[in-house]
């Protein structure tokens, strides 16, 4: 692909994506829309801004004029749709932006792509379309979609929206459905920064209910390199669930980070359940790893030391994002909890 558009390339996993692009895939113009909403950071950036393969425009994916035209003027052969409003207790205080952009959002730079004969649309979709496991299985492409929360009904409702394109106009596309990402760049209202932010400030750690919720954890590089495989290798029509195979529970991350960190467990507080709480996640990515040769590369433990190590040599990062609305957001999730 020479000219691929990502869209929320300036949040977490967009901006990972492009520095991996950029710095793995020689002659690929990027093109990164970001409305810069809370979650998305020009900082991000950081090493590729002025990359002369990269550019960034702030904008809306909602803004139908302005897709169509950045199509148009760069010769756009892919679009990998990032951008998103990603919160799930977000969603539970405040639905409406995540039907804006994750459904209406999704909807424009579908109609865009219809129209200009796109070569591939990728949707990054979640596991959480799926629903919620009990203690065993795993969840596969084939899992009818059960979404439990505003967040992941949002998500599916695009999901559906992309394979109706495909059938009704053949759109060639695919949906990528991945597990919980941590890493570098990760907005602390997620589980890991959130509660690594807390350590270092001394903070009380704040765990839903018995802690014992299951996610699995997958490092966002190996995300990337999922999509990417996605992008160039997969016929078109798939779709193709992503994961580390790496179930952990909550209390589980969070011991290891604070071991890590040399703080006490004693910061850890057990405070009022997130309301529809997903019990389990567990993800089967063997269809990707078979047909498309991917495979996750960097394990759990060695992933969270970078993670910490990247936090820890970036604290102003940190500092400038918690130092602005963050505190307002974070009182009104946590604070009477
Ligand atoms: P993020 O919240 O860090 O970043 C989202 C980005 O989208 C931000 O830069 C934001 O400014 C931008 N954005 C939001 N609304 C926009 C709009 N209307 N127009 C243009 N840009 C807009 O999210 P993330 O964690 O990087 O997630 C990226 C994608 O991956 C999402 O689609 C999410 O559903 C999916 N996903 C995330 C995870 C995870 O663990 N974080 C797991 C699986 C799938
Ligand atoms: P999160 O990072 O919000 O991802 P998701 O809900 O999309 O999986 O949360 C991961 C897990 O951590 C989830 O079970 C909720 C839990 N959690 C807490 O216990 N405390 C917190 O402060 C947060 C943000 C999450």
């Amino acid at each position: 692909m020479k000219s691929i558009l990502v869209t929320g390339g300036a949040g977490f996993i967009g901006s990972n994506f492009i520095r991996m692009v950029l710095s793995e895939h020689d002659n690929t113009f990027v093109v990164n829309l970001d409305k810069l909403t809370y979650a998305g950071n020009l900082k991000n950036l950081k090493g590729f801004l002025d990359n002369p393969n990269h550019k960034f425009i702030k904008g809306d994916i909602c803004d139908t004029k302005l897709v169509g035209k950045i199509l148009d003027e760069y010769k756009i052969e892919a679009i990998i749709n990032f951008a998103a409003e990603t919160h799930v207790d977000r969603s539970i205080l405040a639905p409406k932006a995540f039907i804006e952009t994750n459904i209406k959002g999704t909807l424009v730079l579908l109609e865009a792509a219809r129209d200009s004969n796109l070569l591939k649309f990728v949707q990054i979709s979640t596991d959480e379309v799926y629903g919620s496991l009990g203690p065993e299985g795993k969840f596969t492409e084939g899992t009818p979609l059960s979404p439990n929360s505003p967040y992941s009904a949002s998500k599916a409702a695009a999901d559906h929206l992309v394979k109706a394109f495909g059938h009704t106009w053949g759109l060639k596309y695919n949906i990528t459905r991945c597990s919980n990402n941590y890493g570098p760049y990760q907005f602390p209202e997620k589980m890991v920064p959130l509660m690594i932010n807390n350590a270092l400030n001394n903070k009380e750690l704040p765990v839903y209910g018995d802690g014992l919720y299951v996610r699995d954890w997958l490092y966002v590089y190996d995300h990337c390199t999922a999509v990417w495989k996605v992008l160039t290798k997969a016929p078109p029509g798939g779709v193709y669930n992503i994961g580390g195979c790496n179930e952990k529970k909550n209390l589980d991350v969070i011991e290891l980070i604070l071991n890590r960190l040399e703080k006490p467990k004693s910061l850890i507080r057990h405070v009022a359940d997130r309301p529809g709480h997903d019990r389990r996640y567990a993800v089967d990515a063997s269809k990707i790893i078979k047909q498309l040769n991917w495979q996750p590369s960097i394990g759990f433990e060695e992933g969270i030391n970078k993670t910490i190590d990247w936090y820890l040599q970036n604290q102003k990062w940190l500092v400038d994002i918690v130092s602005g609305n963050y505190q307002k957001y974070y009182d009104s999730i946590y604070s009477n909890r």
